[in-house]
């Protein structure tokens, strides 16, 4: 049983349907823990799971490589073998990614290589595509380099705001992330740097 730990910055509702997902029986992973770099809503996903969660301030730090180390500590406390970020919005330290690596998988709201970063639904709306889409991609380094597991594309409408994309965006996000964990348990699919 593949054993998976995630980390949130917000409101978690990727977080809920993986939670939902690992509830079946037949699903071949497991969440055992819930983190986050702030007093995130999203948690409260976990305790309806009665699953342990924790929170490591990134404003606690002095910088970015001690909170990495203080996360990654939290972390190995609950030995997942797969470390997935749905919506942590901060940049994991070179450190942090090399003590996992190829293990830390991420969601984002946009086709990859298209508008990586923290903006990637306002982005594509501003360049005023027709179509963006949503990604599963294995962390690396940089800022969404990493290489990509599953995207999908989906049509901007008339009309649409950050946030009525946005929410057309995430049903994607979820059933491409629940399919990769399932994927990575079963060993259909492979990480690599
Ligand atoms: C998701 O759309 C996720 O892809 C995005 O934050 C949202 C979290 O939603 N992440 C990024 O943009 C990372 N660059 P949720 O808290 O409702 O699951």
């Amino acid at each position: 049983m593949l054993t998976v730990a995630v980390l949130i910055s917000g409101t978690g509702s990727n977080l809920r349907a993986l939670l939902e997902a690992a509830r079946h029986p037949d699903f071949p992973a497991r969440i055992v823990a819930v983190g986050a770099d702030r007093d995130a809503e999203g948690l409260a996903h976990a305790a309806d799971f009665s699953i342990p969660s924790f929170t490591v301030p990134y404003r606690s730090f002095e910088s970015r490589d001690a909170w990495g180390e203080a996360l990654g500590d939290r972390l190995d406390e609950h030995r997942p073998d797969l470390v997935v970020l749905s919506g942590l919005m901060r940049l994991l330290p070179a450190s942090l990614v090399a003590r996992y690596a190829p293990r830390i998988i991420n969601t984002h709201p946009a086709y990859l290589p298209e508008f990586p970063g923290a903006h990637g639904v306002r982005d594509a709306l501003a360049a005023g595509v027709a179509q963006t889409g949503a990604s599963v991609i294995v962390v690396d380094d940089g800022v969404d380099s990493g290489p990509i597991l599953a995207q999908e594309r989906i049509p901007v409408q008339q009309g649409d705001t950050e946030e009525t994309l946005h929410e057309r965006i995430k049903p994607v996000e979820r059933r491409l992330l629940i399919d990769v964990v399932r994927r990575i348990a079963t060993g259909d699919l492979a990480l690599t740097h």
